[in-house]
């Protein structure tokens, strides 16, 4: 049994911890460092840490609490290095959604305007897409770079996208794992320090988050989201990296493509300066936050405008294609997208409503997405949105544009995704933007899906 002498009259037993955690008490710095490290050795078995991960749900933790947690397991393991050069780096995280693409465009977009992003990004989780999984529908493109290799493409290239490396705070994975098989996911201390541990270990100058709610998200309403913004933007300020967060609606899915190819291919028209209005809105936009965050420019205005034109001077893209070629990509590839069938309309009214989770879900029995750790997953399939919340529709109208070998088994639940009623309207994608002190309702409102 793990248990160790602090200090000369202190012992620490793992079930006292929890038992304290259980009833609600603080746990002191001390205390969850033991609990943490006990954990990443082997000290304290599996079973003790998902008591304490029910504890943690269950009675939550103070913002002390939660920072010490997030160092504790960023601790766990080791910590990106880079030059005294005075370059910032940066890096954005998205709690996920359906048709969120931000990322491919982003991190190209940051390194135009001079910033460097080592970006860290998973696998689809639960109904949400992932940015490896999409980016593995380019031939021959890794996402399993080495520390050193990520270090060197970063400051070379201007910006990777890649996994985890088993080095970069390993006691978040082996808690995941037992998060996701115990009913403790949807905590927001441990969402919080898994989340933020992971960035983090980026030893990046400035972050910024972009906290979704709505049907196709983790946190449905916005009042968690808004919790959750807060305690990751706490967070990150404690440990010393600038970090704001946007608020975004994630009622209906972020552009037209949903799924992998499809979602290349349209992250390579908004890169090219094209594509859907909301991605590119939302990309300037999180890219404004961080060439403020990082000092690079004096104000949002210009922030914007220089983000902008990295979209539409080809600058951008061409970062995109030297990243692509770095990770050993073909830019050039063509990807392949399966057969086309459309889902529509069956009568007439306005479209109110999306579950856009269940379009998720239906990616996933497309085979785009994985029902099972390790499955593997099928490219091509996807859906293209041919109707946004607020669009007038007549019966028989296609709706939903589904890429699959075969659709005839999601084809009903991708129609009755789509709400159609006697009237209503779009809402805006970004609601707010949280920052460390403040929170105030942004000049954003007016940007809509
Ligand atoms: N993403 C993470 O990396 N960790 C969580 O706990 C939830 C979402």
């Amino acid at each position: 049994m793990a248990a160790v002498i602090v200090s000369w009259n202190i012992v620490m037993l793992p079930a006292s911890l929890i038992a304290a955690k259980r009833d609600d008490r603080e746990l002191t710095d001390e205390e969850i460092a033991f609990f943490v490290q006990g954990f990443s050795t082997g000290d304290i078995p599996d079973y003790q840490m998902s008591a304490m991960a029910m504890a943690i749900y269950l009675n939550e933790m103070t913002p002390r609490e939660i920072a010490t947690l997030t160092s504790e397991m960023l601790r766990s393991g080791t910590q990106l290095a880079w030059p005294d050069d005075a370059i910032p780096r940066v890096d954005k995280h998205s709690t996920g959604g359906i048709g969120d693409k931000t990322s491919l465009i982003l991190a190209p977009m940051l390194a135009a305007c001079g910033l460097q992003v080592p970006m860290i990004s998973g696998r689809g989780l639960g109904a949400t897409g992932g940015t490896l999984d999409k980016l593995e529908a380019i031939p021959g493109f890794r996402t399993n770079l080495t520390l050193d290799e990520i270090t060197r493409l970063t400051q070379t290239v201007g910006c990777v996208i890649t996994g985890a490396s088993a080095e970069l705070a390993p006691a978040d994975r082996k808690l995941y794992a037992l998060r996701d098989v115990t009913a403790t996911v949807p905590s927001i201390p441990l969402i919080t320090s898994s989340i933020m541990s992971k960035k983090l270990a980026e030893s990046l100058d400035a972050l910024v988050l972009d906290v979704k709610f709505g049907s196709g998200a983790f946190m449905k309403s916005r009042e968690k989201a808004t919790e959750l913004a807060h305690s990751l933007v706490r967070t990150g300020e404690r440990m010393g990296v600038r970090t704001t967060a946007l608020l975004t609606d994630m009622n209906q899915p972020l552009g037209r493509m949903c799924g992998n190819a499809v979602e290349v291919l349209e992250s390579m028209d908004v890169l090219k300066g094209g594509g859907p209005n909301d991605v590119r809105q939302l990309s300037i936009e999180l890219c404004a936050e961080l060439m403020m965050s990082a000092g690079i420019s004096s104000s949002f205005t210009e922030s914007r405008s220089r983000a902008a034109r990295t979209l539409d001077d080809g600058s951008a893209f061409e970062r995109y294609r030297r990243m692509v070629r770095a990770q050993g990509g073909d830019p050039d590839a063509r990807l392949s997208v399966a057969p086309a069938h459309d889902a529509s309309a069956d009568r007439e009214g306005v479209v109110s409503a999306i579950d856009t989770e269940a379009l998720g879900l239906a990616i996933i029995a497309l085979g785009g997405g994985r029902r099972r750790i390790g499955d593997p997953i099928d490219h091509a399939a996807g859906l293209e949105m041919l109707v946004r919340i607020g669009d007038r529709v007549q019966s028989g109208q296609p709706l939903v544009r589904i890429f699959a070998r075969d659709s005839a088994d999601v084809e009903e639940s991708v129609r009755t995704a789509i709400t159609i009623s006697d009237d209503g309207s779009a809402s805006d994608l970004i609601v707010d933007r949280i920052a460390a002190g403040e929170r105030r309702v942004s000049t954003l409102r007016g940007i809509q899906p």
